[in-house]
């Protein structure tokens, strides 16, 4: 280590809490020869750069044999970057095992639900439950933090990475011993898995443990409990490959906060992050726009806010670190569209928006060969003199303006819940429709809100929303009974609720609730379904208030006829009069309950109707194209807000906000305008 090394002052904490919304990105230098290294160094000085993420892909370079490790190199970047006052997000380098591993321990390679194992040569090459893979990564987890614990250039460890990208679910028999295991321990007795899984159908009954497998492909449906288990298990084994190595890092490097990146997108939903975010020293996640997503009706830009929107939810609503996202096009979409003029400021910008301290972008310099050569980096291939590298540059500036609102939390009237083991029970096989999605309408409601200047805190079931005007509880299939009763006390002590179609019809074990749907919000919402009505693609009903619903619909009567009013009913169909969307009066609140997906502007005027009946106030949008969010930070001078504005439309915005734009770093005052793709950051007063 170098002796001017020590002359950094670290930070111990993350987010930064240097002045500035850091801003970094992957940094893989073992692609490059060393006297490339320098001159990185020095372009990311000039592009402002305060944080790399160092050694992700490292694990072949670190550990060449087994047991043989090689630092001298690492030592040499370390060194510079410190030199260069350029944080250190370290990564243990265990999410892709050398080839050395595999072919030493060919039992560690994943295995696919149809028997095929899987071979190395990619990344991310591992079993979940491996045993010999958590033994390995330990060990080297365990050189990483004796080496480098003290390093001055070391604020933050990096653990695996997108744990669960790749490799999950794994059908190997080392898994299916583990799910046994996980098991016996959720269920303590033969008896408690059967009635859990409901085995008494279709001659399922377990007499020992042994016959106890994984859902691996069998001749007609299997069994759904075994299925949403499996997925239970998944997140659960790759949860312990973290805490595993997190616990080497606490012991080791005793002050130095551990992360690992999720992937909060809404194509990624394999892990239950909810679990995963109380285990992380801080959240972090990567997002990439992908131009055709899961939940399709919703663009990409609403996407990404419901993704950043999450995120802070999963952390508690204090701020968090977006570690990867892109300066231009990715490389694994059918189709890579490159960012337009200014995109890479506004997309970022919008994470900040909406409550990120960190802004990391994979990667720094784009690689010149292997599988991800035509992803865009910070530097791209035509080198700094470019108008990546000029944008980079120009969010460096504006980052380093943006230092006065770290550790400022995001406004939010709303509460929308997101739940993922509700969402991976709600795509199991076997039910209504194969087209309910529970994002769908999740995302289609949050883009909604976020069209009226509406902030939203997507959360955890069990979040606490005693807070919240509005609560949005969209096709949350599988509900818990303290959840239900969370949303019950929301809307007796004010709140408006909403719930949408196919909520609450299974308790945890994905158990039907019986005497009605929806079971476990009947109560709450004074109605009684007796039978879907699901609907087939492309066909749509007609709703008495001139809305349309397609994909779902609900033969529902109203039980509590004193205290419910149809709001509106089937205009056409097969359930022509009946009641579609219903409103209770509820303590001093009320709980809405939508039984179809509404067309989009049905949603729409839904969603103001919630809005003013809660008293919540959308600032002017201009139609949506403004997109507006507010931070505020509570110190011992008070209390201080920032507005951010972002115009994606095509025209001018007319702003009436006094304040000091941070990007552009001018008074505004009065009228002034916010032209197409330009994006304030105003802080108000
Ligand atoms: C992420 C991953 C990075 C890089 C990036 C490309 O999923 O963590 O290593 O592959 O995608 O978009």
């Amino acid at each position: 280590m170098s002796p001017q090394a020590t002359t950094l002052s670290l930070m111990r904490s993350w987010p930064t809490d240097d002045g500035v919304v850091a801003l970094g990105g992957d940094y893989n230098p073992e692609q490059w020869p060393q006297e490339v290294w320098r001159h990185d160094v020095d372009l990311m000085t000039r592009a402002g750069v305060t944080f790399v993420t160092l050694g992700v892909f490292s694990w072949s370079w670190l550990e060449p044999e087994p047991g043989r490790y090689e630092f001298g190199w690492l030592d040499e970047v370390m060194d510079l970057l410190a030199d260069a006052s350029i944080a250190v997000d370290l990564a243990t380098g265990t999410a892709s095992p050398p080839p050395w591993f595999s072919h030493r321990y060919p039992e560690s390679l994943p295995v696919t639900r149809e028997g095929v194992r899987l071979a190395p040569g990619s990344r991310q090459a591992w079993c979940p439950s491996s045993p010999v893979f958590l033994q390995h990564a330990t060990a080297l987890t365990e050189q990483m933090a004796r080496r480098y614990h003290d390093h001055p250039a070391l604020a933050l460890w990096h653990v695996s990475n997108e744990y669960g990208c790749h490799h999950l679910p794994c059908w190997c028999d080392v898994c299916a011993a583990g799910f046994r295991d996980w098991l016996q321990e959720r269920y303590q007795s033969l008896e408690g898995l059967n009635d859990a899984w409901g085995t008494a159908f279709w001659s399922q009954r377990y007499t020992e443990w042994e016959q106890v497998c994984v859902p691996r492909a069998t001749p007609a449906f299997g069994n759904p409990g075994q299925a949403l288990d499996f997925w239970r298990y998944g997140s659960a084994a790759l949860l312990r490959q973290f805490t595993a190595e997190r616990d080497v890092l606490h012991r080791l490097s005793p002050g130095v906060p551990v992360t690992t990146n999720f992937m909060t997108m809404d194509h990624f939903r394999l892990l239950e992050y909810a679990e995963w975010a109380k285990e992380v020293d801080v959240v972090s996640t990567d997002h990439y726009v992908v131009h055709a997503s899961a939940s399709t009706s919703v663009d990409p830009r609403a996407e990404l806010a419901f993704a950043a929107d999450l995120t802070r939810g999963l952390s508690g609503g204090r701020p968090w670190m977006l570690m990867e996202h892109s300066t231009s096009a990715t490389n694994w979409q059918p189709v890579n569209e490159a960012k337009v003029d200014g995109q890479l400021l506004r997309d970022s910008l919008t994470h900040v928006a909406r409550g990120a301290d960190t802004l990391g972008f994979f990667q720094w310099r784009a690689s010149q060969a292997g599988a991800e050569k035509f992803h865009s980096a910070m530097v791209p291939h035509a080198g700094p003199d470019s108008q990546v590298f000029r944008e980079v540059t120009r969010l460096g500036e504006v980052c380093a303006r943006l230092g006065e609102l770290v550790g400022s939390r995001v406004l939010a009237d709303v509460a929308l819940i997101w739940d993922y083991t509700s969402a991976w029970a709600c795509g199991l096989d076997a039910h209504p429709s194969v087209l309910v999605d529970a994002g769908t309408v999740a995302h289609e409601l949050h883009a909604s809100l976020r069209e009226q200047g509406v902030t939203v805190d997507v959360v955890p079931p069990h979040a606490d929303l005693a807070s919240y005007a509005v609560v949005v509880v969209p096709t949350l299939y599988l509900c818990d009974t303290a959840t239900a009763a969370a949303v019950a006390a929301a809307a007796e002590s004010g709140a408006q609720v909403l719930v949408t179609y196919f909520s609450g019809i299974v308790d945890e074990q994905d158990h039907i609730r019986l005497g009605g749907y929806p079971g476990a919000f009947r109560e709450l919402l004074g109605v009684r379904v007796q039978e879907f009505h699901p609907l087939p693609l492309g066909s749509c009903v007609a709703l008495d208030d001139g809305s349309t619903g397609t994909l779902w619909t609900e033969a529902m009567d109203v039980v509590d006829v004193a205290a419910t009013e149809v709001v509106a009913r089937y205009a056409d169909g097969s359930l022509t009069g009946g009641p579609a969307l219903t409103r209770r009066r509820v303590g001093h609140g009320a709980a809405w309950y939508s039984t179809t997906r509404l067309d989009r502007s049905g949603t729409s005027a839904l969603t103001r109707r919630l809005c003013e009946a809660s008293g919540v106030v959308a600032p002017v949008t201009n139609d949506g194209a403004v997109e507006v969010v507010r931070r505020r930070l509570v110190d011992d001078d008070g209390a201080h807000t920032w507005r951010f504005l972002i115009n994606h439309g095509r025209e001018n915005a007319a702003v009436d906000l006094p304040g000091h734009d941070l990007v552009t770093d001018r008074r505004v005052d009065g009228a002034w305008t916010l032209e197409p793709g330009d994006v304030a950051v105003v802080r108000e007063g």
